[in-house]
């Protein structure tokens, strides 16, 4: 289903607004208060609002009234007098200055709201009796974005309570968004309009997938709209401009790609696309255009297997305190504790990862180097006088108080993981690698391990981190991560497991022609010419082997490329704070 809804109406009418800054910094952290650029909320007003003068809008966390002025100034334009739209404006915050300054802002522009104070979720949606508030032609709005670690329990609770009581059991991961998303739909008339900004791990984190899943049945049209620019300065998050109307289910999903929030006024809106939305899992793929995405989604379902097909990804060790349970060899003999109260490493970080595999020879040599390839593991029993005194070190420098330390008994025995067949590089600032490991070491928690299933066992170890620097495994995996902290791309475990590797036959058949060039390639690798490598391994693997067509290859790298660019590049942020 395609709609054509995204009308802007109009110039950029008050962008000389000033941010309202209250409060400090953190204190606007904690209430999840980063104000709208009036670009972006002009324009999902004037959506929402479409051409109803008696339109009835609410927005449910108002802060300094970005949204109500321009729904204001929209009413005013259809024609509504004066004294009407200040009742058909309801505003909510729980900042008492915030409200004050959005009073002081319509009072300046002739304009009035019914403002609130209170918390959103304490607020009865007009399903109950005792509702302080009509239902809503248009709600509207930025919600809070305060990770779940941020705010109280009980506030939690409530969160919690009203999404569900609209059908929708977030679990206590969720972010605040989330369950107010959820509420302020439950204030809607069954043919209102929802046009809110959220962040975008809307489509990408496994807590808002009772979200997704409820957009879909809740909504009759959504459409989304995505920026290729961060728009907010200080919030760091990549946002989304969710659109929703009507009551009834949908099955695809309308989307806009602009560049920024002018873009958005000027409606130089240049690419939509119907989408069929998978029924579970992450969307994250919507970014990509429609013919990449269909593409994508075809090749990884029919030639392509997940990684958990071969093995299960599984956490390294977590010490609590590397530096203390992560020995060089230097240190392990100047204390002169025996080899036997250690488990060899790979030692902290994967700088010295660069190949295909890890030996046991460059084990050795980063042994000889003064590498930490020593992981602290001495039998519980040891009666070592040389432990003993590396011990009272440790205690010395408050290791035990570690929390990892406190948690376990004794508290100088870390757990180790079995040694894995591969490595997996979970934090990439390119693409994640999976590594050969013939070293006998095991990992600490900078690496991901697999342990292979017997039947891919050799196949997996020799072929699989060669042919998986092919193009429709790294854009999985910009599909599947998550955007991190400077533009890095993380993968836990589970989302490790789905990444989309080639399948074992079609691994045989590249591997028979390419195993006799490892070596060389290997080379490549350790050079840093990795745009090579992959170049090789796709005409491999991709046009020779499942014969994929050229054109095919190139728009796949191409959109693993422009995936990657949009990552990296939005750590930058360049809209300013409105
Ligand atoms: C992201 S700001 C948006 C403000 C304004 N709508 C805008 O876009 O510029 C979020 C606002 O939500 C308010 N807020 C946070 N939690 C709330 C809650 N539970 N109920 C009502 N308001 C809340 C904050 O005080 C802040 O003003």
């Amino acid at each position: 289903m395609r709609t054509h809804v995204l009308t802007a109406g109009g110039a950029h009418r008050f962008a000389s607004v000033p941010a309202f800054a209250p409060d400090s910094l953190l204190a606007r952290k904690v209430r999840g208060a980063f104000f709208t650029p009036p670009a972006i909320a002009q324009f999902l007003t004037d959506w929402a609002i479409a051409g109803n003068a008696n339109a009835k809008v609410l927005d449910p966390t108002c802060g300094d009234g970005v949204f109500l002025l321009a729904a204001g100034e929209r009413l005013r334009e259809l024609g509504a007098r004066p004294a009407a739209i200040g009742a058909h404006l309801t505003g909510i915050d729980v900042h008492e200055p915030s409200l004050d300054q959005a009073r002081a802002y319509l009072r300046e522009d002739k304009l009035d709201a019914t403002l609130i104070r209170k918390d959103f979720f304490n607020l009865e949606t007009p399903a109950r009796i005792d509702a302080d508030v009509d239902w809503q032609d248009a709600v509207i709005g930025n919600p809070p974005f305060v990770r779940y670690q941020q705010y109280g329990v009980a506030a939690r609770k409530r969160a919690a309570a009203a999404a569900l009581a609209q059908g929708v059991r977030l679990n206590g991961l969720a972010s605040s968004w989330a369950p107010l998303l959820v509420h302020a739909a439950g204030f809607l008339k069954p043919e209102g309009r929802l046009a809110m900004v959220a962040p975008a791990e809307l489509l990408t984190v496994g807590y808002a997938e009772p979200i997704r899943r409820w957009l879909r049945s809740r909504f009759e049209r959504v459409n989304l709209v995505m920026f290729e620019e961060l728009q907010f300065e200080r919030a760091e998050e990549q946002v989304v401009l969710l659109v929703a109307e009507g009551t009834g289910s949908c099955d695809s999903f309308t989307i806009w790609h602009v560049r920024d929030a002018d873009e958005l006024a000027r409606r130089h809106i240049f690419d939509a696309s119907s989408a069929a939305l998978r029924d579970d899992g992450k969307w994250s793929d919507l970014i990509l255009p429609a013919d990449s995405r269909q593409l994508f989604r075809k090749v990884s379902t029919e030639r392509f297997a997940r990684l958990d097909e071969y093995g299960t990804p599984e956490l390294g060790t977590v010490t609590g305190a590397n530096d203390f349970f992560a020995l060089s060899d230097v240190t392990r003999r100047q204390y002169r504790m025996d080899e036997k109260l250690f488990k060899p490493i790979s030692p902290p970080g994967t700088r010295h990862l660069k190949g295909l595999s890890f030996t046991r020879a460059q084990w050795e040599e980063l042994k000889l180097s003064g590498g930490r390839v020593w992981l602290l593991h001495p039998d519980p029993k040891s009666k070592s006088e040389a432990l003993k005194k590396y011990l009272a070190a440790g205690e010395a420098q408050g290791v035990p108080d570690a929390y990892k330390c406190t948690v376990r008994t004794p508290w100088w025995r870390p757990p180790v993981v079995p040694v894995p067949d591969l490595f997996f590089t979970y934090m990439s600032h390119r693409y994640p690698r999976l590594i050969a490991n013939t070293s006998g070491a095991t990992i600490l928690n900078s690496m991901h391990g697999v342990r292979l299933n017997t039947g891919v066992k050799k196949l997996g170890r020799d072929a699989l981190p060669l042919l998986a620097l092919n193009s429709i495994t790294m854009l999985g995996a910009e599909i599947m991560g998550r955007s991190y902290g400077g533009g890095i791309l993380k993968m836990e475990p589970r989302e490790a497991a789905g990444l989309p590797v080639p399948a074992a036959d079609v691994v045989a058949a590249a591997w028979s022609r390419l195993s006799e060039r490892r070596a060389g390639l290997d080379a490549a690798l350790r050079r840093g010419e990795w745009a090579e490598v992959v170049r090789e391994v796709d005409r491999v693997l991709l046009m020779d082997v499942m014969r994929l067509p050229a054109e095919s290859v190139t728009a796949m790298r191409e959109a693993a490329a422009f995936l990657r660019i949009r990552r990296t590049r939005q750590t930058e942020p360049r809209a300013t704070e409105a």
